[in-house]
């Protein structure tokens, strides 16, 4: 079951990016269900760390974008950028050291996070990259 479907309305007009962002969704759903699933904590670890990973991945490519058009947003961007690695590193920890609600936790947290970020800040570079970049 999808706990968040991707539609039009996220799209940022530039494929790569949209592909990006729908895997992120794609990583969400998947969490979820291992979550809802009750699967063992070290799966969930799993599926969790690779969702982290690709999230930190997605934000050098969108910064590398950004750098490339000299970005008026960059600076503000990239602090958002960290900010959230830096909130979600606090809550792995705690998820490593055996605190079994964060991994529901950090999936609300990501699921708010990247549905207001795509939609608010990433949308902010569309109009500037979408005729630029693919
Ligand atoms: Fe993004
Ligand atoms: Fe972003």
């Amino acid at each position: 079951m999808s706990l968040i479907k991707w539609s039009d309305t996220f799209s940022v007009k530039i494929q790569s990016i949209d592909e990006q962002h729908r895997k992120l969704f794609n990583m969400i759903n998947d969490l979820n269900n291992a979550i809802k699933e009750n699967n063992e904590k070290e799966k969930i670890g799993i599926i969790l760390k690779d969702l982290i990973s690709y999230t930190k991945s997605h934000f050098v490519f969108e910064e590398n974008m950004m750098i490339k058009h000299d970005y008026h947003g960059y600076k503000w961007h990239k602090t958002i950028h960290d900010d959230l690695i830096f909130e979600v590193s606090k809550i792995v920890k705690r998820f490593d050291e055996g605190q079994d609600i964060v991994a529901k936790e950090l999936l609300n947290f990501l699921l708010k996070w990247l549905v207001e970020h795509i939609g608010g800040v990433d949308k902010q570079y569309s109009p500037i990259f979408s005729h630029k970049e693919k």
